[in-house]
């Protein structure tokens, strides 16, 4: 019989940056845990299972004295990361097509390691090589991504799994795998007793399950392998490969600051100090689905008190965006992400937003940002003004209203005469309407105008430049609102992420 062809050559998994993912993410984490990771602007980053290398291609973009490193079995997503490196012209990435019970420790070393969305769906034979693989490979102080679906939120998915599964194999050759099971479902949901916590419980699931992309849910709800497992299982099996727990990589879900401080004490009174033990609980009472667990050598000391000091060392940026001032002194940010606004009538705060949301995208130094602000702050707030900000950066970056960086991004100090868009994301807008930026997340630029507009920011137009080649395509727009709607756009993609220098 010939060998069952891999499934992810058959249909496509759609691939993504992802942003906790980033070699600066991990570093800063390394830090304020007490570990000195190595510099990302000089690093090397192996990223098991890749895919399309659609989150290490923009990496390698805006890191070019690093270098980096993807493997993955399949095939097809190998070649079309290859295709991508080459017309990015990409020097510093290599993607190569290898079974992970393969690579050895002669493979090389690696300061960073990541291995997303692959743990739960492999055989355990391949859970056991991805951490020996983070043990054998990982440099001294490097810093490896695991991550994983956990029990036992896990064993829900299971039982959706397990009825779609069995509808399948009563109907094995159909063509629309996840359509019918789905429909297989609703079926039966629609038969279950409406007031029943089984009915809920599986609707709920239903919905999570099927919100996502269908070759998602194709690779990842009917493929073969589907084994979470608990958080503190995990750490057990990355123990007996001499490798520890650091940290969650979101420092929201390792804080959980929706949690009330009685609830977080009433975990801490049964972790009894123990801060593995505290996270198995968190996972418990949430019912947690999914983590993002980084790992480093046994041996290395770790810190988990003084978290703020080391904090300082960083560098800070907030997408905040003042809004409003209120009757009551009190002033709303708004995200210019798009997640949220916050509304304060801390001093200390709205000068740091106020500061930061003049230099984003970039960051600076914790210590600028001080020297920047405190001075300027009523003589009575002084004294603890330091400790004040420190404790506001900390909390919106736990809120994600903030980034702790380690490094600058390739980005320009505003909008040049000539602008340039990211040349990987005027080719990645070529084919579809998800681009990357520099600062590691996706934007979707849904139409046709807009991604013409990105192709057309090679740096050889000025603005007049960009007006007369639109004018080419819309003949009724006047010339001011023509230039006016381009500031508008320049200002967005500069805000974005998306022009570099
Ligand atoms: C769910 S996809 C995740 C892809 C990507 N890391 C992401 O998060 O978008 C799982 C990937 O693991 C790869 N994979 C599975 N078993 C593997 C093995 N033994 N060696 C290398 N790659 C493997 C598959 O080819 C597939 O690309």
């Amino acid at each position: 019989m010939p060998p069952a062809e891999n499934p992810y050559n058959s249909v496509r998994y759609p691939g993504s940056a992802f942003l906790q993912t980033h070699p600066d993410r991990l570093a800063v984490l390394g830090i304020l845990f007490g570990m000195n990771p190595p510099d990302v602007e000089h690093c090397r980053v192996l990223e098991l299972a890749c895919g399309d290398a659609a989150n290490l291609i923009p990496m390698a973009f805006g890191l070019p004295d690093s270098e980096f490193v993807g493997v993955d079995l399949a095939a097809k997503p190998v070649a079309a990361a290859q295709d991508r490196v080459k017309r990015a012209g990409l020097k510093n990435i290599r993607v190569e097509r290898m079974d992970l019970l393969e690579l050895e420790p002669a493979f090389g070393e690696f300061d960073y390691i990541i291995a997303h969305g692959v743990y739960a769906w492999v055989p355990e034979a391949v859970q056991e090589r991805i951490l020996a693989i983070c043990s054998a490979n990982l440099s001294a102080n490097g810093l490896a991504f695991i991550s994983y679906n956990t029990d036992p939120a896990g064993r829900i998915r299971q039982i959706l799994r397990e009825m779609m599964q069995f509808h399948e194999q009563r109907a094995p050759e159909s063509k629309h795998r996840v359509r019918e099971g789905k429909s297989a479902l609703e079926t039966v949901l629609k038969v279950a007793d409406p007031r029943s916590p089984w009915r809920s419980l599986i609707e709920n699931e239903l919905k999570l399950v099927f919100d996502r992309d269908e070759r998602v849910v194709y690779h990842d709800d009917l493929g073969e392998c589907f084994s979470p497992i608990s958080f503190g299982e995990f750490v057990e099996r990355a123990s007996r490969c001499r490798l520890q727990y650091v940290s969650d990589a979101s420092l929201g879900e390792l804080m959980e600051p929706e949690l009330s401080p009685e609830a977080h004490a009433a975990l801490n009174q049964l972790a009894a100090g123990d801060s593995v033990a505290y996270q198995q609980y968190l996972d418990f009472a949430k019912c947690r689905r999914f983590r993002q667990t980084l790992l480093c050598h046994a041996e290395i000391p770790l810190r988990r008190d003084g978290l703020l000091e080391r904090v300082k060392r960083l560098l800070v940026a907030s997408p905040m965006k003042f809004s409003e001032a209120k009757p009551d002194g009190s002033a709303e940010f708004a995200n210019i992400r798009g997640a949220g606004t916050i509304t304060t009538n801390n001093p200390v705060v709205i000068a740091a937003l106020k500061r930061l949301e003049n230099i984003w995208p970039h960051a600076e130094r914790f210590e600028d940002l001080a020297n920047a602000i405190l001075p300027a702050l009523p003589e009575t707030l002084q004294r603890d003004a330091s400790d004040s900000l420190v404790q506001a950066v900390l909390k919106l970056a736990v809120s994600k209203l903030s980034d702790l960086r380690t490094h600058h991004i390739p980005a320009p100090k505003g909008i040049s005469e000539h602008p340039t868009a990211s040349f990987l994301a005027r080719l990645m807008a070529q084919e579809g309407s998800r681009v990357t930026t520099m600062l590691h997340t996706h934007v979707e630029i849904e139409d046709e105008e807009g991604r013409k507009f990105l192709e057309l920011l090679d740096g050889t137009r000025d603005r007049k430049a960009l007006a007369d080649a639109l004018a080419r395509d819309s003949s009724n727009e006047s010339r001011e609102s023509a230039l006016a709607q381009i500031d508008s756009s320049l200002l967005n993609f500069y805000q974005m992420g998306l022009l570099v220098s």
